[in-house]
């Protein structure tokens, strides 16, 4: 039962068909002020005749918004014990749709853990059935929402289970192999995938560099939902590097676990299309993921080679730790075939983003501006911020190279940016942004963890453009 802060008696509407001792206990602790509806605060109640319950606070009732909403129905989950049972109703009357739906979005966001790898728990904790009571009327909105939200965040959690997957498990044709079997649940989803030999048949030299010298050799995979729909559709492309050890190039040994979430980009555009195909999404939505491990080895590529992208421009491979936007480009150039209205690539990118927007908010980069706008306000309407950062030409010059079209590294200065303009070169002849989320694709420390940034946002922006 949510709870404003200072209500010191059982809500009218909720006493109806309330178990009797529950109900005065109950009044007890809202009345005696011990619990006191804070945001985010729970207690739990077992009334002496078999009713159990557990209280959860809203905060003051004028800062109510669909964030302390959010908020309250995470803290239920997370203040959950066993003892509760596997079924529960959440009471509402007097609430608005968006903000009961932000409380069930909060429940089923917060209910995920990773344990695959850790001895079973015997007291594994049941599914959880949550009913919401409402006020007449609200039903049918508040339900479809609720629908929606679920769609949401199961592409989260994939895209969390994707990252959080260690990278002896989770290599390039293991990504593919678990998209392929993933389709098999959609009538309307169509995965394609793109070996090592035919890669290098293409001529997608950037791809292929990237990922010889590992012996999990790379692969794109390509997602279709509602092909056969006319007219042109979003494409999503992800960076898919399931480790990057920075290459020959090699990154310094602390957190370099980390880099087995460099595989973020594409975990993302995966659990974007599990959300649009699971609620049912009619559109035509394309994406590429394009999965490669980034490895020192004998047969790695070197600074100084120059290769030949899917494009015919050339590149000279300054670091072999600007990896991604060799392996992106290709994608972007594969994209042009299916004609995109629109194309969004998703990218942990570079560190240089953290520096720039920290660990809260993704940047977006675009050749469109309104495109952009459109992206942010997407994600402010999701809860998945996103901040435009500037690309002008004037930046262009930082990728010239002696040797061949352009290098793969501007120097340190502007970092986020000049990665951006190298992918704009292969971005001519759409509307494209690109999602740098090497700050958001996950959280470092005691709660490492893969966070499925920016799939909410990705999913509004591709709702609103239908
Ligand atoms: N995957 C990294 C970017 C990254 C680093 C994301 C740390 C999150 C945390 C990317 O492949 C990379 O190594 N980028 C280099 C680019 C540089 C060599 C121009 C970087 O950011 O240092
Ligand atoms: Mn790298
Ligand atoms: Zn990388």
């Amino acid at each position: 039962m949510p709870i404003f802060q200072g209500t010191d008696s059982v809500p009218e509407a909720h006493a109806e068909g309330m178990h009797t001792a529950l109900k005065s206990q109950m009044n007890t602790v809202l009345g005696d002020g011990d619990f006191k509806g804070k945001a985010k605060s729970t207690m739990s109640l077992m009334g002496t005749d078999g009713g159990k319950a557990m209280l959860v606070g809203l905060g003051k009732e004028d800062d109510a918004d669909v964030h302390a909403y959010r908020k309250a129905g995470a803290a239920v989950i997370a203040g959950r014990k066993k003892s509760h049972g596997t079924e529960l109703t959440v009471r509402f009357s007097g609430s608005s749709i968006d903000c009961m739906a932000a409380f069930a979005e909060g429940m089923m966001l917060r209910d995920y853990s990773f344990d695959k790898y850790k001895a079973e728990d015997e007291d594994k904790e049941e599914e959880l059935t949550v009913r919401v009571t409402c006020d007449s009327g609200q039903e049918k909105e508040l339900s479809s929402k609720i629908h929606t939200l679920h769609g949401v965040a199961s592409g989260v959690h994939l895209s969390r289970d994707l990252g959080n997957m260690p990278p002896n498990d989770m290599y390039p044709e293991a990504f593919a192999d678990q998209a392929w079997e993933w389709a098999k649940n959609y009538d309307n989803v169509e995965v394609t995938i793109i070996n090592y030999d035919q890669a290098i048949k293409a001529g997608m030299g950037g791809l292929v560099a990237v990922g010889m010298g590992s012996s999990r050799k790379p692969c794109m995979v390509i997602f279709e939902l509602n092909s056969d729909k006319k007219g042109r559709g979003p494409m999503l492309v992800g960076k898919g590097i399931t480790f990057d050890t920075g290459g020959i190039s090699l990154k310094p040994g602390s957190n370099m676990d980390e880099m087995k979430y460099d595989m973020g980009g594409s975990a993302t555009v995966f659990g974007t299309m599990e959300a649009l195909a699971s609620t049912g999404f009619e559109g035509k939505v394309t994406a590429i993921t394009c999965m490669a491990e980034n490895m020192p080895a004998a047969n790695a590529q070197r600074p100084g080679d120059v290769i030949t992208t899917l494009s015919g421009k050339t590149i000279e491979v300054l670091n072999t730790d600007a990896e991604g936007r060799l392996v992106l480009c290709d994608a972007l150039t594969y994209a042009e075939r299916f004609k995109p209205k629109t194309v969004v690539d998703v990218a942990t990118l570079t560190g240089a983003c953290i520096i720039a927007l920290g660990h809260h908010t993704s940047a977006v980069l675009s050749n469109d501006d309104a495109f952009a706008t459109s992206l942010m306000s997407a994600g402010k309407q999701a809860f998945d911020h996103a901040w435009q950062l500037p690309m002008g030409e004037e930046y262009q010059a930082q990728l010239d190279s002696n040797f061949a079209d352009l290098g793969n590294i501007g120097g340190r200065a502007a970092g986020t940016i000049t990665a951006a303009c190298f992918l704009s070169r292969f971005a001519e002849s759409f509307i494209w942004a690109h999602l740098d989320i090497a700050g958001t694709a996950w959280t470092s420390g005691a709660k490492k963890g893969a966070t499925g940034r920016c799939v909410p946002l990705l999913v509004q922006h591709i709702v609103n453009q239908a």
